[in-house]
């Protein structure tokens, strides 16, 4: 099959449905502007490398590419990195290429996971696999990985290199270690924060870390913006897994209960098992076993147990230590955005 038939027989988002699927949200409306306004127009720089990196002279293999570059998000990752370079010196080159480096893995990540879930949204758009199947979206993240190690290695900064390759590990080791633990509900906390820390926290943590050392900051300095970027990635995923059980679709904008129906080991369910009486453990495990549960037949048990509530006070602790660290900071913009971003991980809506 020759390319162009490649693409006109698969279901590709053409141009006309991107523009009238969900509009992308803009940080303007999802509550991030003024976050990331000390930092606008490196961002928007960080966008322009993003647009002229995935793109290819090759039809399908652009059309995908720009598939991923349309999907927006929230670009969490790129704003840690800039705002920590830019809270510990000046933003240069290689703070952008890194940064479209480390969104443009994130994206990777997201696309494979997509696969495993089985999700059919992100972004407000259909994702790759249920667009292209599964086996194409595959070699997008492939593609998106590699591209990702091509940028970085142009900015010279083989440190900067090691540390994402090394990051990338571990986000593949956790999704793995959370492979392994489906439906191993009795998972203790500790379990499950090292698995959310490996998953998602790392690219938050090495986000920031990267900004403060390519604004040449000391090793021990980069370290605590490392920590403060860790202990976010682990409220944000907390966060996310409440979201997967009590968060509005059309807000979120992905597909949601894919934890349960992936029968995923998250916060609020192993908190449930554990506070709950022993008599109603089988009654509840049946539930979470049952193909035909939905996250509105966990929420009796949940809510008995305040299970909610208490993952939310999880993440509070975890967010309260980066709260802590970007209120020690010098007084800047960047120091007080990097508070505001703490305070948007944890009521954030999407
Ligand atoms: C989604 O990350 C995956 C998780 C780690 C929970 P984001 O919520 O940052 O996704 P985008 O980039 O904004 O879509
Ligand atoms: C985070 O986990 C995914 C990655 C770290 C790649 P989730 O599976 O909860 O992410 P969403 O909810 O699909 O965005
Ligand atoms: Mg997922
Ligand atoms: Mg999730």
């Amino acid at each position: 099959m020759d390319k162009e038939t490649f693409v006109s027989q698969t279901a590709s988002p053409t141009d006309d449905n991107m523009k009238t699927a969900v509009p992308e949200l803009s940080s303007a409306q999802n509550g991030l502007e003024s976050i990331y306004e000390p930092i606008r127009k490196d961002l928007n720089s960080v966008e322009s490398i993003l647009r002229k990196e995935l793109s290819n002279e090759v039809p399908f293999v652009d059309e995908l590419l720009k598939h991923s570059w349309l999907l927006g998000g929230k670009r969490i990752r790129p704003a840690f990195l800039l705002l920590c370079g830019a809270s510990c010196g000046t933003i240069g080159q290689s703070h952008l290429q890194i940064a479209a480096a480390l969104e443009m893995i994130h994206t990777a990540t997201l696309i494979h996971d997509d696969i495993l879930d089985e999700a059919l949204t992100r972004r407000h758009r259909a994702t790759a696999n249920s667009t292209w199947g599964n086996k194409v979206s595959v070699l997008l993240g492939d593609y998106l990985f590699t591209h990702s190690f091509h940028i970085a290695s142009l900015s010279e900064s083989c440190e900067s290199l090691r540390m994402l390759a090394v990051a990338s590990n571990r986000v593949c080791e956790g999704e793995m270690r959370q492979n392994a633990w489906q439906g191993k509900f009795d998972l203790t906390e500790t379990e499950y924060l090292q698995m959310i820390t490996e998953k998602t926290a790392e690219l938050c943590g090495v986000g920031c870390r990267l900004g403060a050392h390519l604004s040449n900051a000391s090793v021990e300095k980069a370290e605590k913006y490392e920590s403060y970027g860790r202990s976010l990635g682990v409220a944000f995923q907390v966060i996310d897994d409440v979201l997967d059980l009590v968060g509005k679709p059309m807000q979120v904008g992905k597909t949601l209960g894919t934890d349960l129906i992936n029968q995923k080991p998250t916060l609020p369910v192993i908190h449930c098992l554990q506070q709950m009486n022993p008599s109603s453990h089988e009654e509840f495990k049946l539930i979470l076993a049952d193909p035909n549960s939905s996250c509105e037949n966990l929420m009796p048990y949940l809510d008995s147990t305040n299970s909610i509530a208490y993952a939310q006070s999880v993440a509070e602790k975890h967010a309260s230590k980066a709260i802590s660290f970007a209120e020690s900071l010098p007084s800047s913009p960047y120091a007080s955005s990097l508070r505001e971003l703490a305070e948007f991980v944890l009521h954030r809506s999407h």
